[in-house]
């Protein structure tokens, strides 16, 4: 099969690629646009061996109508993952258009071309935080309402309501996966998990929003991955899928954890002004992945900060040329 994967060079999308590359024996084809995000360098050791053979980069823009009409005729596509997207909460606060932009016209375009070119699979990589917020109890479900709080949470939530149009009015395959918060290689230190390693590595504050007592699941990015190529494999049309780590923590435990993995102290830690609408607590039931495509979190919450840290300890030809990107720009203004 050939599969068309938006968003390629980003953190997630980065770890499909490879995991799939390593598990099946499709063709892929990355289309991403390069923002901010996307790193081109994720991807040299795949480019050097399976370059123009069994992978294919595109740059280009998701909302560019006539370069996916091209892709998807030129490379005949069967199935697409649309990972493509601003990713980040705090940046859709501060400047929403371009998660207007990339997030429900780029999937759209995506949807209206890949119906007309009758692809046989479409998953819509989507997120928990189109929910909005848990009290302390209880978990999202498939059918919980979508109340995002975040412009980025509004842009997904868009997107998906969208995928569920096509579906419902012209029987187009589409799957919606919802995940909860990845961590792993490759993630742009705009994120928790990898700014604090940055900041504590060079013995700099590690900012926590708020009091810290706000919880995530956290998911190890690799099982987020083997998901999606379950939905893949045997997703159903039209149906939504949860994937979460079963791994709830406060992220002042998770920074604490990270510091003590590194060897650093808690007295980097610096309390910062809160993230407006904050949402307060994520946790996934992600019974129905379960039952339906045998998912199950495989890698364990210390495990994979470990396995984490330790890659980002190993790369750090990686890390210095993602510092030099404009995220450290965008943060400083954050804290203040
Ligand atoms: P990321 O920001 O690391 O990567 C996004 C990638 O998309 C980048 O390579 C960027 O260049 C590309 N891109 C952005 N706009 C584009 C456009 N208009 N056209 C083509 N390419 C474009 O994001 P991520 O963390 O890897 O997230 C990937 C997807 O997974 C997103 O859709 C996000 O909403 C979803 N998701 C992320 C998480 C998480 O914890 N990171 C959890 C659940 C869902
Ligand atoms: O839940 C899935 C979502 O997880 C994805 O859809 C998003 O793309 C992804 O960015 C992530 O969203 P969050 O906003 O939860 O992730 P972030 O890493 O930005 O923040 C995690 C928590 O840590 C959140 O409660 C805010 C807090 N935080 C974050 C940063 C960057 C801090 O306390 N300090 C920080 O410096």
């Amino acid at each position: 099969m050939n599969i068309l994967i938006t968003g390629g060079c980003g953190f997630i999308g980065t770890n499909f690629i490879y995991y799939m590359l390593h598990e099946t024996d499709h063709d892929l084809i990355n289309l991403d646009k390069l923002t901010y995000a996307g790193n081109l360098q994720n991807l040299t050791s795949v480019e050097e061996r399976y370059g123009g053979k069994r992978y294919f980069f595109e740059k280009g823009d998701i909302c560019d109508n006539s370069l996916v009409e091209k892709i998807l005729h030129e490379y005949d596509i069967d199935m697409i993952v649309n990972f493509a997207a601003e990713s980040h909460a705090d940046k859709s606060i501060n400047s929403p258009d371009q998660f207007i932009e990339s997030n429900i016209h780029g999937a759209y375009n995506l949807l209206e071309l890949s119906r007309k070119h009758k692809i046989k699979k479409f998953i819509q990589v989507s997120t928990d935080e189109v929910y909005g917020s848990l009290d302390s109890e209880g978990l999202f479900t498939e059918d919980c309402p979508l109340a995002p709080n975040t412009p980025y949470g509004a842009s997904k939530a868009s997107a998906d309501l969208l995928c569920r149009s096509f579906f419902k009015s012209y029987d187009f395959p589409v799957i919606i996966t919802r995940c909860s918060n990845n961590y792993g290689p490759f993630q742009f230190p705009e994120k928790l998990v990898p700014l604090t390693f940055l900041r504590a590595r060079e013995d700099r504050s590690v900012p926590v929003y708020g009091d810290g007592s706000n919880i995530r699941d956290w998911i190890y990015v690799s099982d987020h991955c083997r998901g999606i190529n379950l939905c893949l494999q045997k997703g159903r049309p039209g149906a939504i899928y949860h994937f979460g780590g079963n791994a709830e923590y406060q992220n002042l435990d998770v920074i604490k954890k990270i510091l003590d993995v590194m060897g650093k102290s808690h007295k980097l830690i610096k309390f910062v002004k809160d993230r407006p609408g904050h949402d307060h607590r994520y946790a996934m039931d992600y019974s129905l992945a379960a039952d339906e495509l045998g998912f199950e979190p495989g890698v364990r919450f210390t495990e994979g900060l470990e396995l984490t840290i330790n890659w980002y300890l190993k790369n750090e030809q990686w890390v210095d040329g993602v510092k030099s990107k404009e995220y450290s720009d965008f943060m400083e203004s954050w804290y203040r």
